[in-house]
């Protein structure tokens, strides 16, 4: 019998704070035409001091745990994708386990920037199907706002805060048909954030901030996701008309709007969540995910594709029947 992973839940949580364009142009010399017509962002939430990726995480999970009405006691395995870890270690998914009082499961993060919520996914899947756990929390939580130099104009406009997460579980039901994940470490210098505690050497204009060459990303990402789509339709022997959402990461509009050109889709079976939510990275497919299934739009039985592009580069989808 084939063991397929369901979605039995979804959650998210986005801080109070909001940070509009308008905001920015008094900090840093743009405006908020500038911004809107180049990323289709208007405004991001900002984390409060003591809101940390773990405390933002476990709301996220308890609201999916609440959806999926089980035991949080069920869960055996919680896989958090992070850039802005609480601490380097433990790692953030042990700190979600010790918040949400599971004393029996596994935990550990995954690094793969904004793909990260896209790769857990595709490892929980993998988990699922080999029978090494019936019940998977996969979460991704960022507080961008830490490792954003907020005098930088080209890389400040662009990150927001956020976490999204779902609980997967065992089913005989078809649920993640395919995740197609990739990475190519040559890009280095195109993307980066600086570790300044373990580097050897730290360069003064470093100082542990998104550095990004915005334009050349912008031309790989575009490109990359073309590819990933043509990659996931043809594997999984299916036409463009049958995806009846596209769940992206939410970089930049236009990247987006390519993305569902090249699947020959209208804007409309898009979830979009950039407009007040930045670029939340490694969160952002979950909570947009999150959002589309609260509001009613994506229904059981629908498929959803998921993809992601991220530092690394990072690349990867996942298909899914909701
Ligand atoms: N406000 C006003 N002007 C700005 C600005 C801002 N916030 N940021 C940059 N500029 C200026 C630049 O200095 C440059 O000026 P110049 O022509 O006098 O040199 C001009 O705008 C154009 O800069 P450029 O970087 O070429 O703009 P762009 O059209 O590529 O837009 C991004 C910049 C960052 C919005 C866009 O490149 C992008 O979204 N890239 C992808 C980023 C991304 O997705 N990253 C995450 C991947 S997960």
């Amino acid at each position: 019998m084939t063991i397929w992973s369901n979605v039995i839940g979804t959650g998210g949580y986005l801080p109070a704070t909001i940070r509009t364009n308008h905001d920015l142009s008094e900090m840093v010399d743009t405006t908020d035409s500038w911004i809107y017509e180049r990323t289709g962002i208007k405004s991001r939430r900002i984390a409060d001091v003591h809101e940390t990726a773990s405390s933002m995480a476990e709301i996220a999970a308890r609201q999916a745990i609440e959806m999926a009405a089980i035991d949080a006691e069920q869960i055996d395995l919680i896989i958090v994708a992070t850039g802005t870890p609480d601490r380097v270690y433990p790692s953030t998914a042990c700190l979600v386990q010790e918040r949400l009082g599971i004393k029996n499961c596994v935990s550990f993060d995954i690094q793969a920037a904004c793909s990260g919520s896209v790769f857990g996914l595709s490892i929980a899947d993998q988990y699922i199907k080999t029978g090494f756990a019936k019940t998977v929390l996969v979460i991704g939580s960022e507080v961008c706002s830490r490792i954003v130099d907020w005098t930088d104009r080209s890389t400040c406009i662009l990150f927001g805060d956020g976490a999204g997460a779902v609980l997967l579980a065992a089913s005989d039901r078809p649920g993640i048909l395919a995740t197609h994940i990739h990475s190519d470490g040559g890009y280095e210098d195109l993307l980066y954030c600086p570790n300044p505690q373990a580097a050897a050497q730290v360069r003064q204009d470093e100082a542990g901030f998104i550095s990004m060459r915005g334009n050349e990303v912008f031309k790989v990402a575009v490109n990359t996701l073309g590819r990933i789509v043509d990659e996931t339709l043809e594997a999984n022997h299916l036409q463009q008309s049958d995806i009846d959402w596209l769940v992206p990461h939410q970089a930049n509009t236009r990247i987006i709007a390519a993305t569902a050109k090249k699947l020959g889709m209208s804007m409309d079976q898009v979830i979009l969540t950039l407009e007040t939510q930045g670029n939340t990275s490694s969160a952002s497919v979950l909570l947009a995910f999150n959002q589309g299934v609260r509001d009613g739009r994506i229904k059981r039985g629908q498929t959803v594709l998921m993809e992601a592009f991220g530092a690394g580069f990072t690349w990867g989808s996942a298909l899914l029947k909701f």
